[in-house]
């Protein structure tokens, strides 16, 4: 983990929120979980809607999105920073703990990693992510890195998984219990019956996982929680999921406390402020994000982020 030379803090900085990015609406499933575990924590979410997917792009722009986005959440003086982006947390984190230096940065793959690691029997990982987070071999190399046994980790990339589920095309348990949010607004979201086609592509790319007998898989991208209900039903039930969203929020949780950062509220029935902004069409993220935290997200705003 980063080490940091903070200074002495004394609860000065910790209602400051905890900054997090991703590409898109994938972030939102670590916002979620870090709102779960740590409900006063105020959070500023930037999705980079406009420039989403990133799995495709190059390292070299990957890491220009990264410090665009990174530097547009300083605005708000986080006090940390969540890169809620598998991809880029592959190539971007350590230029961006280099340029926040005394503010804690905290990824993705490291909290993910670890988890599989503790869940194999069988010393066989696979891992589904965007082609630059396969193509980087992060997730490889922490893992065979951190290990004392030897594993085999069979890593697939997933490219159509990130355009559906930016869509709208998540499980339907989602929908179902939060189609009433705004559907009068969009009703070209409607429930669909998309999941068919979900399952049609998740067993395409899972299968070459299913014949090499993995028992644990990491979802290396936040996109992915999304469709879970899908993927565990295509691994069946021997596989276990690993969530690098539930992985990241314990990471958090951890970093706050080590550094004396936690939010202490003085009134515990005021929870913590999530603020979400987007480069791109805010009605859309207000229904996705809202059918996946599973209450209605009211405060979206969409900003430029791009040096110009
Ligand atoms: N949610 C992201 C990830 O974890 C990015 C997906 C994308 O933009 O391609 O990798």
């Amino acid at each position: 983990m980063q080490e940091l030379k903070i200074m002495s803090l004394k609860n000065k900085i910790n209602k400051n929120p905890i900054g997090i990015f991703d590409s898109g609406i994938g972030g939102v499933n670590v916002v979620k979980e870090i709102h779960r575990i740590l409900p006063y924590e105020n959070i500023v979410y930037l999705g980079d809607t406009a420039r989403v997917p990133y799995g495709t792009k190059s390292k070299e722009t990957i890491i220009r999105y990264s410090i665009e986005n990174t530097n547009f959440l300083l605005k708000f003086k986080i006090k940390l920073l969540v890169v809620a982006c598998n991809t880029s947390s592959s190539y971007a984190l350590p230029v961006l703990k280099k340029m926040l230096n005394t503010i804690p940065v905290v990824g993705v793959i490291l909290p993910g990693a670890i988890k599989a690691i503790q869940e194999t029997k069988n010393n066989r990982i696979g891992v589904i992510g965007t082609p630059a987070t396969i193509k980087s071999g992060i997730y490889k190399k922490t893992i065979i890195s951190l290990s004392k046994k030897k594993k085999s980790v069979i890593s697939v990339a997933c490219p159509l998984f990130v355009p559906l589920i930016e869509e709208g095309w998540i499980d339907r348990l989602y929908q179902e219990k939060g189609y009433h949010i705004q559907h009068k607004k969009l009703d070209y979201y409607r429930i669909i019956n998309h999941e068919n086609i979900l399952r049609y592509v998740a067993t395409e790319y899972l299968s070459v996982l299913k014949q090499k007998n993995v028992d644990v898989l990491v979802l290396g991208c936040t996109h992915y929680p999304a469709i879970k209900t899908i993927l565990k039903e295509v691994m069946g039930p021997q596989v276990t999921l690993v969530d690098s969203a539930e992985e990241t929020a314990k990471f958090v949780y951890e970093t706050l406390k080590r550094y004396n950062m936690l939010n202490i509220p003085h009134n515990k029935n005021v929870l913590g402020k999530l603020k979400f902004y987007v480069t791109d069409d805010p009605q859309k993220f207000k229904l996705i994000s809202s059918w996946l935290i599973g209450k209605k997200i009211n405060f979206v705003k969409k900003v430029v982020v791009e040096n110009v």
